[in-house]
């Protein structure tokens, strides 16, 4: 009789672990995405599992107590290492080692420095073997939010944009136009790219622009995927004199999920938004004469805020990469050219930047460059 050899169905079931992972964006933020399966030597699978923030249990604990006894001499595959300390719940290495299974296979580290290989090193040491990295690139994309909030209390940055070949990013006669609202607000992307667009806002906590767009294009800024999320998309605007007007889409959607950036400091203006849901707060200035960007993401930091997605317009955009407050970027191109007319994508921005590791997306008869201006997973 043929016996089947236990890492046959390793590629399956790590595969598996990362789909049912991915079941928990927007789910489990601030926490990361997990997904975890048990499978018997033969091939079986007996348990199954992945985290939400509100199931409180993580996924490899959700795995065995589906596989019960079943879980004995069996191998968990799981997206990141198993916690080794104790948070809202339990540590999950100590739970696999007490069940009796057999064999770990674990996409990546915990980039936690709480746990940071200490899960493994239990593990190891309680004489179960241990397999790593496989779909790592993957997991580690997934949880790349994480990483970045959980070293430093921070969200992670992604300036999302959709512009010309000739960089424009609206047509306009100029930006002054475009600020009073006069320009022409038809779409730059097709309609695939914008529903990409819709799962990036899904996959975020909160999103941001500046007071210019607004007044151009008065945006909702909603994740209208209708897919599930814990909590509302955070729709952030940086607005210096409290011109958010009040009839505006977002003004008028605000459910305690609009909150402006300000430095003015009129109290009756402060309050009509406040009645409408809008919460206001107040951030210094940076020395470049706009709002303070590295205050405002520490504050959205503290507001478990692990990711952000920038929609802004032509300053807004200058000043978030003039900053180096940019973690990557998510531009979209369109086969069309604007010429002068249009309102350049980063109006006024004084360095040249470059992208690490590009990634080249096709949406319909529209293109994307996804690329890294820092690494989530350092420092
Ligand atoms: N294609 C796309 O993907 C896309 C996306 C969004 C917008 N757009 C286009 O962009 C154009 C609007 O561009 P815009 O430059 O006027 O708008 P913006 O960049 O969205 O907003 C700029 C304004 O935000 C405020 N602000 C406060 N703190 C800031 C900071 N730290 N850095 C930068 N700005 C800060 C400033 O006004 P205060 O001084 O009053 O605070 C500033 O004038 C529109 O034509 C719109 O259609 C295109
Ligand atoms: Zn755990």
């Amino acid at each position: 009789m043929q016996t089947s050899n236990p890492h046959d169905h390793d590629e399956q079931f790590a595969r598996r672990a990362l789909e049912l992972a991915r079941q928990g964006i927007a789910l489990t933020s601030p926490n990361p995405c997990v997904g975890a399966v048990i499978a018997t030597p033969d091939g079986t699978i007996v348990g199954e599992g992945f985290h939400t923030y509100e199931g409180k249990k993580h996924a490899e604990i959700l795995a065995l107590e589906q596989a019960g006894t079943r879980a004995r001499g069996a191998t968990i595959y799981v997206t990141l290492e198993p916690c080794s300390h104790q948070g809202r719940t339990g540590p999950c290495a100590d739970a696999v080692i007490a069940t009796g299974i057999a064999r770990v296979v674990c996409s990546m580290e915990d980039p936690n420095p709480q746990v940071a290989g200490r899960g493994f090193a239990k593990l190891r040491a309680a004489g179960i073997q241990v397999d790593m990295n496989l779909f790592e690139a993957d997991a580690r994309k997934l949880n790349e939010a994480f990483a970045k909030y959980i070293r430093h209390k921070a969200p992670l940055v992604t300036l999302k944009s959709a512009m010309t070949l000739d960089g424009k990013i609206a047509r306009g006669t100029d930006l002054d136009a475009s600020v009073r609202g006069t320009a022409r607000t038809d779409w730059i992307t097709g309609e695939v790219a914008r529903a990409h667009v819709q799962q990036l806002r899904h996959q975020s906590d909160a999103i941001l622009t500046g007071i210019g767009t607004v007044l151009a294009d008065d945006p909702l800024l909603t994740d209208r995927t209708g897919l599930p999320r814990r909590r509302s998309l955070l729709r952030v605007v940086l607005d210096s004199h409290l011109r958010l007007p009040l009839a505006s889409r977002i003004s008028q959607s605000a459910r305690e999920d609009v909150l402006v950036f300000t430095e003015d400091t009129d109290l009756s203006r402060k309050n009509e938004l406040e009645k409408l849901g809008i919460r206001v707060e107040l951030v210094p200035r940076s020395g470049d004469n706009a709002l303070d960007l590295s205050a405002i993401l520490n504050r959205l930091g503290e507001l478990e805020i692990t990711s952000l997605l920038i929609e802004g317009g032509s300053h807004l955009n200058a000043s978030v990469l003039d900053s180096r407050l940019v973690d990557k970027v998510f531009l979209f191109l369109a086969p069309k050219i604007f010429g002068d007319a249009g309102v350049p994508f980063a109006a006024g921005l004084h360095q040249s930047i470059e992208f690490t590791n590009p990634q080249f997306h096709q949406f319909a008869d529209d293109c994307a460059i996804e690329g890294y201006l820092s690494d989530p997973y350092s420092g």
